[in-house]
């Protein structure tokens, strides 16, 4: 009767779904994993604090390292950098795998947690980092590895994808429906970070980087948010037959003067106009939508729920079940560490018409 000890780490709008998931399909999970997932323990910073969810209290804690020491997996959905990166960092060198969500933490210190993980045998999964539900890193990392990804082109922010379409759809006011996104859980603990396009920035850089095998630096890519965008820009866009969406456009460039080899990337986040009949217009509420084009495959297009914690969730879980299948086979991790660093250009602004 084999076991696994999962730890989880945070218990917000994500992590109280992820552990209601992980208690009521234990049987489930169990069957597909080929091994038991105990879920051992919350740490949290406020034991006491309302939740999402009816969960066990006995299960909350404050020590989270003493937590982290003894696990097998370690889901990490606390977000920001400290002590996020910490606790992963101990994870990894106590002999766990690793879960997160934390696309800020996986965008600015990725390469040093996928080295850690390297080292020890172990392996950092990131899957609901990127449009939340959406499978997109696998897809990328493994099913394309194959072929020469060209371009990605998506909208990969649910937060600002919900505001934008209420603002078009209903005439709404920016700051209401960002209160709405917030209540909604889609939007970040800050939600500076969406609304000025730095979640969409660390979304575009871990797409890019595992696209073109190279490690993009998230200072690298070009940002633009979505806090000019008013009333009277909104209705001028609908006035010409366009919709306004921040989208994301990760592009490989061939014959590129400044690159020694010529050929370089270019990662970018901007609002764009999009014709009201181009399938992007159709993303309505906290959905996301990602378009591959790659040299063999020709054009694939991910398409889903890009926010939310049940949602979410899935995504995580789906890790987790990969991650314990891993564990009880003994297996090493797969290794991330395949960056030749080719140069990137950020080319102004993400153009207007697609
Ligand atoms: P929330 O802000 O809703 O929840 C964060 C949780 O982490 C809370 O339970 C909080 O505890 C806990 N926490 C924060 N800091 C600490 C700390 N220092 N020690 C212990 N616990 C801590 O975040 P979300 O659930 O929305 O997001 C979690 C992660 O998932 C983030 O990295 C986010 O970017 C990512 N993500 C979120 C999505 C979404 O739709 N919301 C989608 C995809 C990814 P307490 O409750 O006690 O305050
Ligand atoms: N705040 C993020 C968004 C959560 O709105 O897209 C999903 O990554």
């Amino acid at each position: 009767d084999r076991r696994l000890r999962v730890a989880l780490l945070g218990a917000g709008s994500v992590g109280s779904q992820v552990a209601a998931l992980l208690l009521t399909h234990q049987d489930e999970l169990a069957d597909r994993a080929g091994v038991a997932l105990d879920l051992v323990g919350i740490a949290v910073r406020d034991v006491d604090a309302p939740r999402d969810a009816d969960l066990p209290r006995e299960l909350f804690t404050t020590d989270a390292e003493g937590l982290i020491v003894g696990a097998d997996i370690v889901i990490e959905l606390m977000g920001g950098i400290e002590p996020a990166r910490e606790y992963i960092a101990l994870a990894l060198n106590s002999g766990a795998d690793v879960v997160t969500g934390n696309k800020a933490l996986v965008a600015t210190h990725g390469s040093e947690l996928f080295d850690v993980a390297d080292q020890v045998g172990a392996t950092v999964s990131y899957e609901a980092a990127v449009a939340g539900a959406i499978p997109i890193i696998r897809p990328l990392r493994d099913s394309l590895a194959g072929d020469r990804v060209q371009r990605i082109m998506g909208i990969v922010n649910g937060t600002t994808n919900y505001i934008l379409d209420r603002m078009d759809r209903e005439g709404s006011d920016f700051d209401v429906v960002l209160a709405d996104a917030q209540r909604l859980g889609y939007a970040e603990a800050d939600p500076t970070g969406d609304v000025e396009g730095f979640d969409a920035a660390q979304k575009a850089a871990i797409l890019a980087s595992l696209a073109f095998h190279t490690a993009v630096p998230v200072d690298a890519v070009h940002r633009e948010g979505i806090t000019a965008i008013d009333k009277t820009v909104m209705d001028a866009a609908r006035g010409a037959g366009y919709v306004i969406k921040l989208l994301a456009v990760c592009e490989r460039l061939e014959g590129a003067a400044e690159s020694p080899t010529g050929e370089a990337i270019s990662v970018r986040v901007a609002p764009a106009l999009v014709p009201r009949d181009h399938p992007l217009a159709s993303v309505h509420g906290a959905n996301n939508a990602v378009f591959v084009q790659a040299e063999a495959a020709g054009n694939l297009m991910f398409y889903g729920a890009g926010a939310g914690g049940v949602q979410t969730a899935s995504a995580v879980l789906g890790d987790v079940v990969s991650a314990a299948r891993r564990h009880i086979a003994g297996g090493v991790g797969v290794g991330e560490s395949t960056r030749a660093n080719l140069p990137v250009l950020p080319i102004g602004r993400v153009t207007t018409r697609y």
